[in-house]
């Protein structure tokens, strides 16, 4: 089996999944305005150590978040064990500045992953490849460290064979300890610590010998060039990409034109990652529904980024987006789930999903009276229905209608009136195909 076919079945779940949740906490939750702020900031360690010494997660409760991601149609999720602060929000016995000794004193990804477990979501653990924390990791020299360029912290002493020790030791805790894991989501690389700086075929054919299944993202290297010949790319180039911030144009395919998985992340909270005091900038139901949507229309996945409090509370803003997002799924998950990308062309104010046989058809924008799609006939459909109350939907009820669908020779025409497309977001109608 090539290297393609091995990839894409082993993602085969994760592409139908098609939807998930991205965790962001950690100390920098305190901070509360980017988790990035320790660089960005040059902050010193004695500030950020206030940061720990004040981390007591007293409303951790994921087994809340995994409810509340269920509810909202997700299928997976992905929470940042360590992000490139070095904190850890798990047991790990080759560090101090560790979960189990601030004040919260409980190993947090072992209650993450039981709680997402139970509630029958798939379970993943991020981890940062860059680490401000440990003496070993390039200071002065390095492009992000908080003490980049200082004099004070010169990089000849620091070893960086023994951080690589350190970092695959927690990694193969991670995967040890907790289970089985669906997605390994390492981030990230650049300028020249990519790749094998990473030692990364080691890491990989370990992250493999104790997780067979696990799919594992694309930043273990820089760039996606990796993903447009995946039969020739290194064992580390990862299972999927991983557009942050944005939705690709199109379906994202190799050179010979054969689509690759991929997962566009996008926060919640305007720029940011970690929850952000005061920052009232949030996602509408509306924006997260049309990037699920439009990713599945581009064969892709969607992983939604919620910042929780330091206390451990999702904001109310993202309780209440969910809870409707999960309003939308409720109806409409079938257009979302086992379904990607419609080879026909796209309707203006529309998107179309399918899953190989149906084809759903998404009303984002209403405007004249009916739809004209491209590329099949009235006789290729079966029946139409609307997903939110899977009511009939005619494809052809006026004289004047069928006379049109005649005029749009290879088009299907759906008639709809404004009482009939009620689901003031995204209306989906299925049209059931022989
Ligand atoms: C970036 C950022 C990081 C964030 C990640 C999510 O690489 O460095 O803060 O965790 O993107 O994709």
């Amino acid at each position: 089996m090539s290297n393609y076919d091995v990839i894409m079945q082993r993602t085969k779940t994760f592409r139908e999944n098609r939807f998930g949740l991205f965790i962001h906490y950690g100390l920098y939750s305190i901070a509360g305005r980017s988790e990035w702020c320790k660089s960005i900031e040059r902050i010193s360690d004695e500030h950020y150590q206030h940061y720990f010494d004040n981390f007591s997660a007293e409303h951790y409760d994921p087994k809340k978040w995994a409810r509340l991601a269920k509810q909202a149609g997700m299928k997976y999720a992905v929470l940042t064990t360590k992000h490139h602060d070095g904190f850890c929000l798990f047991d790990s016995q080759y560090t101090d500045y560790k979960v189990t000794n601030t004040k919260a004193d409980r190993d947090l990804v072992k209650e993450y992953v039981d709680a997402f477990r139970a509630e029958g979501l798939q379970v993943g653990l991020y981890y940062s490849l860059i680490d401000w924390h440990h003496p070993d990791y390039p200071h002065f020299d390095d492009l992000n460290h908080p003490r980049r360029g200082d004099p004070a912290y010169t990089d000849e002493k620091r070893d960086f064979s023994r951080y690589l020790e350190y970092m695959h030791n927690q990694v193969k805790e991670l995967l040890t300890n907790y289970g089985k894991i669906d997605i390994m989501w390492f981030d990230f690389s650049y300028k020249e610590m990519k790749g094998e700086k990473w030692e990364a075929t080691k890491l990989v054919n370990m992250v493999r010998s104790i997780q067979p299944d696990i799919i594992i993202d694309n930043r273990l290297s820089c760039g996606d060039k990796f993903f447009d010949d995946l039969d020739a790319a290194p064992i580390y180039c990862g299972d999927f990409t991983s557009p942050e911030q944005f939705v690709p144009t199109k379906a994202i395919c190799d050179k010979y034109g054969r689509p690759v998985p991929w997962e566009a992340c996008l926060t919640t909270q305007a720029g940011s990652w970690c929850y952000v005091n005061g920052n009232d900038n949030f996602m509408t139901p509306r924006q997260v529904i049309y990037s699920l949507v439009d990713c599945v229309s581009k064969n892709g996945n969607l992983l939604l980024n919620v910042g929780p409090t330091a206390k451990g509370d999702f904001p109310k803003q993202t309780v209440q987006l969910l809870e409707e997002v999960g309003e939308w799924m409720y109806q409409n998950g079938e257009s979302i789930y086992g379904c990607g990308a419609v080879d026909l062309p796209r309707p203006e104010g529309c998107k179309l999903t399918g899953n190989g046989k149906d084809i759903y058809v998404h009303f984002f924008d209403l405007a004249g009276s009916c739809v004209a799609i491209e590329g099949i006939t009235n006789g290729q459909v079966d029946f139409a229905l609307n997903l939110d109350d899977c009511t009939e939907v005619p494809l052809k009820i006026t004289l004047d209608l069928e006379a049109l669908s005649k005029e749009m020779d290879g088009k299907v025409s759906i008639p709809f009136a404004k009482a009939q497309l009620k689901n003031s977001i995204d209306t989906v109608i299925k049209l059931v195909m022989k």
